[in-house]
């Protein structure tokens, strides 16, 4: 018995909606969940690159704490139904580079989860997908989109219950993501956040993220170029990110460009911009940051718009 579940990497934030905003890119991890025959056994856990991918910014490895987070979410659902796992052997084929803002967390956790879901005969529905991965992720933005594909808003309500709904992302607008060749743990990212912001700060990100959705939904550049904007996280992650006050800078100029945000807790980088030079862009961001001695892989993408798949099931094999 053995299950594959295809996720697609995510970007989060999307500047003016921390922690609730979320879109699935079409970079994936795939996680394998296979039940071993020899009692005893107990959990195993591999993690190996997909060797047809050469980006030298993959890592030779994915920490611990990666492969603690898959075991914590796959033991939530077994705990949910009264289980306990056993005999499991996972492996997790990685394309989404660890650390970057990318979502290769929230990728694990997915896979994890909806393959030992489908092994136990699906008991959790997408609701209790989501609250489970959430619990174990911390915040929805990233999983929800990995489970569902698309360009969301999300929210964890009080009773733990994730809510979200789908934009749609304009055609006409590129999405170039920018990853750096280091790695900063959200733990860090997260770790310079103040516990309170100023009233003021909190008024702006509400209206910058209302115009996002407006934005989106009416295909607006001129509000979009003003909701690409924050002022609850990039400030105080700025200095983690080194070059990115200088990216924002060099671009603002660029007439095609609508904003540049950080990917997630970063260090990666999102341009959102219309599609035309789309080489001129890349080239100002890879010239900013090889300036400060950062080398910097740049994919512009396509949302994904499917989120996690089953890609195999081989239950009676
Ligand atoms: N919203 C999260 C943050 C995403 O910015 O810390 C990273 O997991």
């Amino acid at each position: 018995m053995k299950i594959s579940v295809k996720v697609p990497a995510t970007t989060a934030n999307i500047g003016p909606g921390f922690d609730c905003l979320g879109m699935a890119l079409p970079i994936y991890n795939t996680i394998t969940i296979e039940e071993t025959v020899l009692p005893g056994t107990g959990i195993e856990i591999n993690v190996i690159n997909d060797e047809n991918v050469t980006n030298d910014l993959i890592l030779e490895h994915v920490p611990q704490d990666e492969n603690s987070i898959i075991y914590k979410a796959v033991e939530l659902l077994y705990n949910s139904i009264g289980q306990t796992p056993s005999e499991l052997k996972i492996t997790v084929q990685s394309q989404i580079p660890i650390a970057r803002g990318l979502g290769s967390s929230a990728s694990v956790i997915v896979g994890g989860l909806l393959a030992a879901n489908e092994l136990l005969g699906k008991p959790a529905d997408e609701v209790a997908l989501l609250s489970i991965a959430t619990e174990v992720e911390g915040h929805p933005d990233n999983v929800t989109p990995a489970i569902v594909g698309g360009l969301v808003l999300t929210s964890q309500e009080d009773d733990g219950r994730i809510v979200y709904t789908k934009l749609d992302w304009p055609e006409e607008w590129a999405i170039t993501v920018c990853i750096p060749d280091y790695e900063l743990s959200t733990d860090i990212s997260r770790s310079v956040l103040p516990k309170e912001v100023p009233m003021p700060d909190a008024v702006f990100n509400a209206k910058r993220l209302g115009m996002f959705v407006q934005a989106v939904n009416k295909k607006d550049e001129i509000l979009m170029r003003l909701a690409l904007q924050d002022k609850l996280h990039q400030p105080y992650r700025m200095k983690l990110v080194p070059g990115l006050d200088k990216i924002i800078e060099n671009l603002k100029h660029e007439e095609d460009v609508l904003g540049c945000v950080l990917s997630g807790a970063g260090p990666s980088i999102l341009v959102i911009s219309r599609k035309n030079n789309l080489d001129k862009i890349r080239s100002i961001v890879k010239e900013t940051w090889e300036d400060l001695n950062v080398k910097v892989d740049i994919k512009t993408l396509p949302v994904e718009p499917l989120g996690a798949m089953v890609i195999n099931d081989e239950k009676n094999s």
